[in-house]
């Protein structure tokens, strides 16, 4: 059997990088994908939310969502995007409603999931994003359990990384 890497990242030197990791991820998605970001404020979560809304080929502009908690948008797939920074703890309403937007046939992301029980998490492709300086990110993908492979991760950020996606 192949070796298989179970995590691999880059340094993203402008929002852009970002935001085209994003597209190709939003491309690639297929239903029932679950992707979770984790990383303080102004780390690029949302941002690159807004690049794999783009690559769903979805028409409204991406805002993290604030008084909602989910955002539904409508794509080649429909993509929910969750943020549960503003919680403190999860009650069974809201584990239901997250439970549901992964019971459907799109994308959910969510951002802060670290209150999520195992269950909710189980599959999916975790990003950790970190601020290294102005305008420089480190993205680490973590594919355990998920089913994306490293190889289709490393081109894909070889390919955002380049700069030349059109959108
Ligand atoms: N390399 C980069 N990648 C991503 N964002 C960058 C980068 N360089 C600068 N930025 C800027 O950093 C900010 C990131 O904000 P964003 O809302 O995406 O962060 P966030 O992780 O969602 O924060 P929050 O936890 O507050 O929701 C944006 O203003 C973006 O333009
Ligand atoms: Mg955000």
């Amino acid at each position: 059997m192949q070796p298989r890497l179970e995590h691999l990242g880059f340094v993203s030197r402008r929002a852009e990088h970002t935001r085209d990791f994003g597209f190709l991820l939003g491309q690639a998605a297929e239903p029932g994908d679950l992707i979770l970001l984790r990383g303080p404020f102004g780390a690029g979560k949302t941002t690159l939310v807004q690049g794999i809304g783009a690559g769903l080929g979805i028409q409204r502009h991406v805002t993290s969502p604030s008084f909602t908690l989910i955002n539904e948008y409508q794509g080649r797939l429909p993509m929910h995007h969750v943020d549960l920074f503003r919680l403190n703890d999860l009650d069974l309403e809201i584990e239901q409603a997250i439970e549901s937007c992964e019971g459907e046939a799109g994308l959910t992301v969510i951002e802060w999931p670290d209150l999520l029980p195992e269950d909710l998490k189980s599959g999916a492709l975790r990003i950790d994003l970190e601020v290294l300086a102005d305008e420089e990110r480190s993205l680490v993908v973590h594919t355990t359990g998920s089913r994306w492979t490293s190889d289709q991760l490393r081109e894909m950020m070889i390919e955002a990384l380049r700069g030349e996606i059109s959108r």
